[in-house]
């Protein structure tokens, strides 16, 4: 059974485009809507409040172009909906924070997710992790991908010492910047939910596929389109 309805993906901005990446060239005949919220963007600083009326607006958007699967490309996003019991019609599958038991492990993220149940209980369960919410990093990475301008990774890292077994990579912006985030911690191995999610992607995907034909990517904010043609 085919099913030729899109795949949504959806961020704040450009955080989601690599897992977009990804499942594009894997699976070459689905099409895809990526939606992103720029004029909201950061969601990472955003009251309780104002970030359920932004999420449960996109969401109800999104479900406006019927797709089959809707890929919260954001931890943001994934944690919020889950704390706050959002639902969707269609099946949302999310990004969340990855952390290694008994390994010393940095979670570097937004001020949302840090502040999120998940992230707390993380940090119950877990003695040997820590945790660093990112003011403004996810901004600064859209403005490199936008004009080129690098982020002053090493000024933002300067406190921590190169003690770190893993590096996790708490919000999907971070992972544009994975190469110079392990220049900074060279000891320490990068992980990334998005690992996690683009394999629960793949599963759903291998058996609701799309007819064979050359699939289509549409993006709702024509920036994107332009960042993912340099990517
Ligand atoms: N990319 C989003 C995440 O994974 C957040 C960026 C933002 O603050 O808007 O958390």
């Amino acid at each position: 059974m085919y099913d030729d309805r899109c795949i949504a993906v959806y961020d704040s901005g450009a955080g989601g485009l690599n897992i977009t990446k990804r499942i594009r060239e894997r699976f070459k005949s689905e099409d895809i809507v990526y939606f992103s919220d720029r004029k909201n963007l950061p969601y990472g600083d955003k009251s309780d409040g104002e970030l359920r009326r932004i999420i449960e607006n996109n969401i109800r958007k999104i479900n406006g172009f019927c797709p089959k699967l809707i890929i919260m490309a954001c931890n943001t996003v994934s944690l919020a909906v889950r704390e706050y019991g959002i639902s969707s019609p269609v099946m949302l599958l999310g990004v969340y924070p990855k952390v290694k038991n008994n390994k010393k492990t940095l979670l570097i993220c937004t001020e949302r997710t840090a502040k999120s149940d998940c992230v707390k209980e993380l940090l119950r369960e877990n003695k040997s992790l820590t945790v660093s919410p990112q003011r403004g990093f996810a901004e600064e990475i859209e403005k490199y991908l936008a004009y080129g301008v690098l982020p002053q990774i090493k000024e933002r890292f300067k406190g921590f010492h190169d003690e770190f077994d893993f590096v996790s990579l708490g919000c999907t912006h971070y992972s544009h910047m994975k190469k110079e985030i392990g220049k900074i911690f060279n000891r320490a191995e990068i992980i990334d939910g998005a690992d996690d999610t683009f394999l629960s992607a793949e599963r759903y995907l291998k058996t609701n596929p799309s007819r064979e034909k050359e699939g289509k990517i549409y993006f709702t904010d024509k920036n994107y389109e332009r960042i993912w043609a340099a990517l």
